[in-house]
């Protein structure tokens, strides 16, 4: 049985670093300090992050058949990840992301979802055809058919044993709605606070940790510089992040995710799964791109004492 099944997006992210605030137009070529091609999709550096912390990491995603796609496939399984169930779409090319990064972390991300919008449940393994302690799902809003049929997905999966999670992150169009029933088959949702406020609706964190929490679902919140916190059974758990000196931010969210699992299914402990998640999160700033800094767990569980 592998430890973790990731369904989601990947792609390479082209990220620039130094760019103006707005960059010129006119064919106006400029320079900046920096640019990396890394790869990219909250799935795909959440898979990557659990791969590398050794957890037996399988990835179920579609990509095009492209550069792009052979990239992104590449990078996944040099990490260790089975990307024996990736799915290449004949025509779409794969999704691709261009982030514009600040000082200080902030970012804007171009994203091109290519044959993201295509991505459906027929492209999910089987429960019969593979077995996994947790299926962690990324990128709700990027893939509308494989967000309807979530669910029941999930669903499928709780009823043979497995744990599950969703990191939705950012809704482009803004109206944060989730499938019914979608949260009660989620045994963690891992939003960043921006995150959480969306999908709750609520004015403050603790109003977003009590009403996403309301289905039996343990919300666990990513609040940057400031750590995490999660709330089960009406009380919050927090936990602090180390201190960093972030090169980037790019993907701290989904390596996170990648500790946090790779906590809970060591120890099925609420705080040592955030406590891992953090480390695992703020180590991921030293590099550029979402997993050149990604830990093993020898350097995460260092990082941790
Ligand atoms: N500047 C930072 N210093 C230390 N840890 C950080 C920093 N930024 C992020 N992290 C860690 O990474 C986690 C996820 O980052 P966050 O920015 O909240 O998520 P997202 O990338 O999804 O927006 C945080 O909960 C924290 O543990
Ligand atoms: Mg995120």
């Amino acid at each position: 049985m592998l430890d973790l099944l990731v369904i989601g997006d990947a792609n390479p992210d082209v990220l620039v670093h130094g760019a103006p605030e707005v960059p010129p137009y006119g064919q106006a070529e400029t320079l900046v300090g920096g640019g990396v091609l890394a790869l990219g999709g909250s799935a795909a550096i959440a898979a990557h992050g659990a791969a590398r912390l050794g957890l037996a990491t399988a990835f179920a995603g579609l990509v095009g058949r492209d550069a792009a796609g052979d990239f992104v496939l590449d990078a996944l399984s040099t990490a260790g990840v089975d990307v024996s169930c990736v799915v290449r779409h004949a025509a779409l090319p794969t999704a691709l992301t261009v982030c514009l990064n600040r000082p200080g972390g902030d970012r804007a991300i171009l994203t091109a979802p290519g044959c993201l919008v295509e991505h459906g449940p027929e492209h999910v393994p089987d429960v019969a055809d593979l077995a996994v302690r947790h299926v962690h799902a990324a990128s709700y809003f990027l893939q509308p058919r494989l967000a309807r049929a979530l669910p029941a997905l999930l669903r499928e999966r709780r009823a043979v044993g497995a744990t599950t999670s969703l990191d939705t992150n950012d809704d482009p169009a803004g109206l944060w709605e989730l499938a019914p029933g979608l949260v009660a088959e989620c045994t963690f949702l891992l939003p960043n606070e921006a995150e959480a406020l969306a999908l709750s609706g609520a004015d403050d964190l603790a109003g977003a940790l009590a009403s996403l929490g309301g289905d039996g679902c343990v919300p666990v919140v990513k609040r940057g510089a400031m750590g995490a916190v999660a709330m089960r059974d009406g009380t919050a758990v927090h936990v602090d992040a180390p201190a960093a000196e972030p090169v980037d931010t790019v993907g701290a969210g989904d390596s996170f995710d990648a500790g946090f699992l790779a906590g809970w299914l060591d120890r099925g402990e609420l705080r040592h799964a955030l406590r891992l998640g953090a480390a695992c999160g703020a180590l991921s700033t030293r590099a550029a791109g979402g997993t050149a800094g990604q830990p093993t767990l020898p350097e995460a569980l260092a990082q941790m004492a």
